[in-house]
This record gives C-alpha cells, sequence and structure tokens, in this order.
C-alpha cells in the first residue's frame, strides 16, 4: 500500500523546514535515541561522527521525493548493505522511528503540529518497511 495524498502533501509542504532543521534533528534523535535506548550506542561505536549528516541528509532525499520513491533506488540499496554489516535488525526502526519524531517535536516546537508529526510519522515507517524488505534478502543471501 502507498502513502496516503494527505500525507505526501504534508511531507513535501514541510520538507523545507526539516531539511532547514535537519542536523539539529538528527542530532536531537541520537541524544533521544542513546537516552531511552543506551544498548543502540553499540551499533554507532564506530560510527562516522557525521553519521548525524548522513541520516539528515537521506530524511531531506527521502522527503523531497516522497511522490517519485524510484529516485531513491540506489541510496536505499547502500542504506540497506550499511545496516546488514552492522546488523541493524526490524525491531529497531521503531525505537529509532519514535526518537525521530520526538525529535522533529522538539526541535519544531508548535509548527511540529500532530497533523505533521502524524504524516512524518507515516512516512518513516513507510521507508522503514522498504528498508526492512531489502535487508531481509541481504540477510538471506549471506546463508
Ligand atoms: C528509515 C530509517 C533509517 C534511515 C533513513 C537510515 C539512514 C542511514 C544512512 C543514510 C546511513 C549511511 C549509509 C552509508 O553511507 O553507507 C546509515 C547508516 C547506519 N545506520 Fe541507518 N537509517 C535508518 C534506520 C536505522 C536503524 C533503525 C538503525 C539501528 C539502530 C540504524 C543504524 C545505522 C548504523 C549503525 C549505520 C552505520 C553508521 C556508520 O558506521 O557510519 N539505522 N543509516
Amino acid at each position: 500500500m502507498g502513502l496516503s495524498q494527505s500525507t505526501i502533501a504534508i511531507v513535501k509542504a514541510t520538507a523545507a523546514s526539516a531539511a532547514a532543521n535537519a542536523e539539529a534533528i538528527t542530532t536531537r534523535m541520537y541524544e533521544i535515541l542513546f537516552e531511552t535506548h543506551p544498548e543502540t550506542k553499540e551499533f554507532f561505536k564506530d560510527a562516522d561522527p557525521d553519521q548525524h549528516k548522513k541520516l539528515a541528509g537521506a530524511v531531506c532525499v527521502y522527503a523531497a521525493n516522497i511522490d517519485n520513491l524510484g529516485a531513491l533506488s540506489k541510496a536505499v540499496e547502500k542504506m540497506a548493505k550499511t545496516h546488514v554489516l552492522v546488523k541493524v535488525q526490524p525491531e529497531h526502526y521503531p525505537i529509532v522511528g519514535i526518537s525521530l519524531l520526538s525529535a522533529v517535536k522538539d526541535v519544531l516546537g508548535d509548527a511540529a503540529t500532530d497533523e505533521v508529526l502524524e504524516a512524518w510519522k507515516e512516512a518513516y515507517f513507510f521507508l522503514a518497511d522498504i528498508l526492512i524488505a531489502h535487508e531481509k534478502e541481504l540477510y538471506k543471501q549471506q546463508i
């Protein structure tokens, strides 16, 4: 099932404001993630100190292409490969997603209305499902 038209419209309408605040949002996301789920720190122990910029970049590219997801297939491939190398599992996606949405709320304040947060939540889990499906295939190929 695809994303609803209203989600696409809201994500597109708020993509520029998310892009302008992307680094602040992802920096805050890691703070929340590591505070609420310290066990996830292990994943990032060898991570590039600029990791938050990569995630921010990915979120911006995704938001800008929300109605043209075919443009993202190469980026999705790369993310999935990296995730499989560090052994990310499907159950980690909700943890990261909730941390990301809390960070959006903290950084955007009143601009992050319930409607906006709901649209971004739907969009995040849509992308998460695409990544999870790719990663499942890659894990299978490793056996
Ligand atoms: C929709 C959700 C997600 C997006 C958009 C995303 C995006 C990205 C991107 C763009 C990269 C860099 C890939 C590269 O350049 O090779 C990356 C790497 C990584 N991601 Fe994700 N990610 C997501 C979910 C997760 C989850 C759930 C985890 C689990 C905790 C995770 C952990 C990592 C780790 C550990 C790296 C490698 C960091 C490094 O070594 O530099 N990601 N992710």
